[in-house]
């Protein structure tokens, strides 16, 4: 695992923008897209990059993470409206390939596998971008999520819900949710792992630091060949080999000529 410590919040979405952007100017990808706000910084990057240096995602088909159960495609907060406002429609990436998991479907299993039959048959995601709960989820998968586990329905945790409060004023974030398993994440080719402010220092930790657990969902990363973690200082506060960590990342830069 890399682990890149950031001097600020804006740095985290170029250096995350720098491994997607990487991946896009190679020819056609399929990246992986998370939503929430810790990849907020990075789409704006990407599109700031769209504008002003000819990055095109013409050639992108992007899936995203996981969806709420029960709401509508149109429904304001639904991950697929999401995406859209603060990444899709902002740059030139074709909607008929944009793919997200619909949570209004009325069989939710048979949605799930679909879904997860989609990812594999687009080959695989090259980039998967990811945020992290203060409980280590990564998705929607909650702690005791098998670190094998395929796209499924599951039951939003107390903490997820009430973290995600904020978007539904006068009403209530659902129970459920679809998402992407952990080992469908760990299909992809790279992970980008994002985390912004004190509130996910114990998480990153745990993921980075702490044993491979179902407990921290996020901790599968260890197990990934190319997972990157992009940190703000305030999410790595808690790392124990936070020197190293940035000595490694200052002697990777001097040979990449950064
Ligand atoms: C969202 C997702 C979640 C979030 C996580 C952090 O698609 O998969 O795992 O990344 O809940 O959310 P924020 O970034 O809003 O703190």
């Amino acid at each position: 695992m890399q682990v890149i410590i950031c001097d600020s919040r804006e740095q985290v979405g170029v250096r995350a923008a720098d491994i997607v952007e990487a991946r896009v100017r190679k020819g056609p990808a399929v990246l992986g897209l998370a939503t929430g706000s810790s990849p907020a910084g990075t789409y704006r990057e990407l599109i700031r990059r769209h504008r002003e240096e000819q990055l095109s995602f013409r050639e992108v088909t992007a899936f995203t993470l996981d969806e709420y159960a029960g709401l509508p495609r149109e429904h304001e907060q639904s991950y697929y409206s999401t995406i859209r406002r603060e990444f899709v429609d902002e740059v030139d990436l074709p909607l008929d390939r944009l793919l997200t998991p619909h949570g209004d479907a009325e069989d939710l299993r048979a949605e799930a596998l679909r879904y997860d039959a989609a990812i594999r048959e687009a080959g695989r995601v090259d980039v998967q971008i990811l945020g992290i709960g203060a409980n280590g989820h990564i998705g929607f998968n909650e702690p005791t999520s098998s670190l094998s586990s395929r796209t499924r329905v599951k039951t939003l945790a107390g903490i997820t819900r009430s973290d995600n409060a904020r978007f539904f004023p006068g009403g209530e974030v659902p129970q459920l949710c679809l998402t992407q398993g952990l080992g469908t994440i760990r299909d992809a080719g790279q992970a980008v792992l994002v985390a912004l402010g004190a509130n996910k220092a114990a998480a990153v930790r745990a993921m980075v630091e702490g044993p491979v657990s179902a407990f921290c969902p996020a901790s599968v990363l260890q197990l990934h060949q190319h997972a990157v973690v992009v940190l703000d200082p305030e999410a790595a506060a808690e790392l124990q080999l936070a020197d190293y960590y940035r000595r490694a990342q200052g002697l990777n830069d001097r040979l990449l000529g950064r």
